[in-house]
């Protein structure tokens, strides 16, 4: 038993420079677990509540209120659980909350809570996170999808897809993947200078920035990029895309102000399966809006035999949400952000629920980001399969990969998930390695 003892919270920063929750968890064996949360941009509308002050702090954006949950509120209740029980230690939470998507106490008070606890349990079992979440599996180090052009919220809208990524479907090893992409992005960055663009001022998550004229020409950037870091396109490295149409959708319609046009769900759909038919890609996220269930109904018809077709803002790691959708076949992966529902508990439903319906699982950060790497071990720990951290600058963001990087440098038994998690593939594939039973 490792009895929790007390608990300390304080107003962090992101990688914006906005307030975020970070807490520390005390047992009474002496271990301890710290925690930064992270913050979205793009968010759903469906996400659990974050909770700010409003007034004149940090234009509206403090913590404070979330600080003073954890230490009010969160802290008697929590002191004196096993932090190795995990369920009920974030159970707990959610009840004291008392509502649905936990805008009484905040979702970034419970998250840090959350986190903090099992970071705690597992140095006080001396195991990296990873293990403690994975204890009788070997590590499985996930395909890494990494943004290389950011456009959307993330870049002053300079473009209006979100993200163009680069996939290392042809690596052997994740360290061969993140040199991979390393080495896609600065060639991409050497065509985009040759294209006469600045390459010197990055978007939030890492990503090169260039006002280019349309979506089309940033996925000739990339392309371009690939080839000329001498990787095969489509066999070597593959691209993703994160649209995050709910950004550009006004009144109905599909707004690509890059580009001058307006689009109906139907016409946006057909544009992007022209994307897919004329470049190597291999995920599509968030192609509609996050309630345009018609419109989510024609892209799994048109897009999810070809390629995968990721929920973010449309399954906001919600384990009914993601129901719902398994139900009327829409998609056929989640992205798993654990600050979109606020516990572990949660967050680790949803990859369970995932994997039984035979949808492959992407773990995520989030645009607003910290310098903690714990993501990393849930990606390696809940054998995600992929993950998605942005680019690989920023040391938020390489937090993370090296993170990944250490483990597999670490763990000679590491598997490597390679190109065969992607849906469709997954599914028709399900390799038994993803489907470990038993896990915490
Ligand atoms: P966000 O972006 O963290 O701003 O929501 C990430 C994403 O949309 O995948
Ligand atoms: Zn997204």
């Amino acid at each position: 038993m490792a009895l929790i003892a007390g608990l300390h919270a304080w107003e962090a920063l992101d990688s914006r420079g906005t307030p975020t929750v970070g807490c520390v968890v005390r047992l009474a064996d002496g271990s301890e677990g710290e925690a930064i949360v992270p913050s979205g941009a793009s968010t759903g509308t469906h996400e659990a509540h974050e909770r700010r002050d409003g007034g004149e702090r940090y234009g509206g954006k403090g913590v404070a209120g979330a600080v003073g949950s954890v230490l009010a509120e969160i802290a008697p209740a929590i002191v004196g659980l096993d932090a190795a029980d995990q369920a009920l230690v974030d159970t707990t939470m959610r009840e004291l909350d008392g509502t649905a998507n936990l805008s009484r106490l905040g979702a970034n008070a419970v998250l840090a809570a959350s986190v903090a606890t099992a970071l705690a349990a597992a140095r006080s079992q001396r195991l990296p996170l990873w293990q403690a979440l994975c204890p009788d599996l070997p590590p499985l180090l996930p395909l890494p999808m990494v943004n290389v052009v950011s456009g959307g919220a993330h870049a002053g809208g300079l473009i209006d897809v979100q993200d163009f990524l680069v996939v290392p479907v042809g690596a052997s090893s994740f360290s061969e993947a993140i040199e991979w992409a390393s080495r896609v992005r600065a060639a991409t960055a050497e065509v985009l200078r040759e294209r006469g663009h600045d390459t010197s001022l990055v978007a939030d998550e890492g990503g090169l920035a260039a006002p280019l004229p349309s979506n089309r020409a940033a996925l000739d950037v990339l392309l371009a990029g690939i080839q000329r870091s001498g990787l095969e396109p489509g066999v070597e490295a593959a691209i993703a895309v994160d649209i995050a149409a709910t950004q550009f959708l006004a009144d109905g319609a599909y707004v690509l102000a890059s580009e001058n046009r307006s689009l109906r769900a139907q016409e946006l759909v057909d544009e992007i399966a022209a994307w897919v038919a004329d470049y190597p890609i291999v995920s599509v996220e968030d192609a509609l809006g996050e309630d345009d269930d018609a419109g989510w109904r024609y892209a799994s018809d048109r897009l999810a035999p070809i390629v995968q077709l990721l929920g973010d803002d449309l399954f906001v790691t919600s384990p009914p949400r993601l129901e719902a959708g398994i139900r009327g076949g829409i998609a056929n992966a989640v992205l798993v952000k654990p600050n979109q529902v606020g516990t572990l508990t949660d967050a680790w439903r949803v990859v369970e629920i995932a994997r039984a319906a035979g949808y492959a699982t992407v773990l995520s950060a989030r645009s607003g980001e910290t310098e903690d790497s714990w993501l990393a071990d849930l990606a390696v720990g809940w054998r995600t399969g992929q993950v998605k951290v942005g680019s690989t600058t920023r040391s938020e963001r390489t937090a993370k990969w090296n993170r990944l990087l250490r483990i597999e440098a670490e763990e000679p038994g590491a598997a490597f998930a390679g190109a065969a998690v992607l849906a469709p593939l997954a599914s028709h594939d399900s390799p038994t390695h993803l489907h470990p039973g038993g896990q915490k």
